[in-house]
């Protein structure tokens, strides 16, 4: 850790456990009032106030009218000049899009893109909407896995390119940043992978939601950003949500490469798939605007806990498998080698009083992980690690 001094970040190590418990979203909600929640991917932080700012000035207006966007909302030259700021991406921005969420936006892009029974390669572990969204489509899923090696979770992308030749698979969702195992994938990686897509003329979605959450040295690069090949076949979904926070307001950004998918997307009825609310990008311009400030503290917050769930399983917990994510707010932890008789999710819960995610949703083999957020202060952190390891029979300190 760099940086956080030892009484914390401020607006960030000073949550209040009632005001967690007050809110309405689903994280602290849903558990009961004993439990402590570290499943979905929310942040306990507080909205970035520069955000808070924002959506008071448009409030405070009473400006809530039709919004005057002949051309399209301020986010797509927003996403372009951050993507160019960023990662030195010059992205069109004629060629953004604006959703609701991201699960839309892959809904929408099979819709458009894919048929009833096509295949469609997507990594294992998953995210489990991404899997649930191509069962319900029946799409047929062409499970790419994410290997456990001693240097860290790696895409099997030999595995990538014989299933895409055996199955006649013409698309492949790449989640990058990888949720739940928090991989970056590196420039090489990324260059074979465009090399199989360019092989396998494969459409590239590419969800980078988790992009602004990879940690130093960890550099995350946008898949459309790699050459014009690249760019030509990949459409690519984020938002501010993941970053800043922000997952209610409901505002995201596609970015289509390919012409006939734009095209396409154009030729349908302008809101058969809803509009943004103006609210919504007010919220994400804010954050991209005036969030950055925000986000470093954020960022070293986030470095300090990813570092103390990993000791915390170095030093409690040896026989459980977890690698130092390089992204994200989530802790990928394979219980397998404890032995459990029953799913560890069940067990945390019922014993230590902590509400998980269970690796069951996230696909194939992945029962007996356990998916732990660690966004949040780091009492409520200490107070969680204490309670997981003492349920799953950790060694003393
Ligand atoms: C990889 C990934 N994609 C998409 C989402 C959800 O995005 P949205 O809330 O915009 O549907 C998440 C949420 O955790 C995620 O981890």
């Amino acid at each position: 850790m760099n940086g956080a001094p030892a009484r914390g970040v401020p607006g960030f190590d000073d949550l209040d456990l009632d005001w967690l418990r007050a809110r309405g979203s689903v994280k602290w909600h849903r558990p009961e009032p004993d439990v402590l929640p570290a499943w979905v991917a929310d942040m306990d932080f507080p909205t970035p106030p520069p955000v808070v700012a924002a959506l008071h000035e448009a409030v405070d207006r009473r400006d809530l009218g039709y919004p005057d966007w002949p051309d399209g909302s301020p986010l797509r030259t927003a996403f372009a000049k951050r993507m160019a700021e960023r990662y030195g991406w010059a992205a069109p921005a004629h060629r953004v899009r604006e959703q609701t969420d991201l699960i839309q936006c892959l809904q929408l892009v099979l819709h458009l893109a894919t048929s009833d029974g096509d295949a469609v390669a997507v990594q294992v572990p998953n995210y489990p909407p991404f899997l649930a969204t191509l069962r319900t489509m029946n799409r047929r899923i062409v499970p790419i896995p994410m290997e456990d090696t001693d240097d860290g979770w790696r895409m099997d992308l030999a595995a990538l390119d014989t299933a895409v030749k055996r199955s006649a698979c013409r698309a492949l969702v790449l989640v990058n940043p990888h949720n739940p195992t928090g991989r970056v994938l590196t420039y090489d990686e990324l260059t074979e992978l465009a090399a199989i897509a360019r092989r396998h003329d494969l459409l590239v979605i590419s969800d980078e939601i988790h992009a602004e959450l990879a940690y130093a040295p960890h550099r995350h690069i946008p898949f459309a950003s790699l050459s014009d090949d690249a760019a030509r076949r990949t459409v690519t979904l984020t938002s501010a949500t993941k970053a800043f926070n922000l997952a209610a307001i409901r505002c995201a950004v596609m970015h289509y490469g390919p012409d006939r998918l734009l095209a396409l997307r154009d030729a349908q009825p302008p809101d058969l798939y809803g509009t943004v609310s103006p609210l919504g990008v007010i919220a994400t311009l804010a954050a991209w605007e005036h969030g950055d400030a925000w986000q470093r503290d954020l960022s070293t917050v986030l470095d300090r806990n990813r570092r103390r769930v990993h000791d915390m399983v170095r030093d409690r917990l040896p026989q459980v498998r977890h690698h130092l994510p390089e992204a994200t707010y989530l802790a990928w932890l394979d219980t397998r080698p404890l032995g459990l008789t029953e799913p560890p999710v069940e067990k945390v819960l019922r014993d230590g009083r902590v509400l998980l995610d269970g690796g069951d949703p996230f696909g194939p083999h992945a029962e007996g992980f356990l998916r732990l957020n660690f966004a949040t202060s780091q009492q409520v952190l200490g107070e969680i690690l204490g309670r997981v390891t003492e349920a799953l029979g950790g060694q003393e300190r």
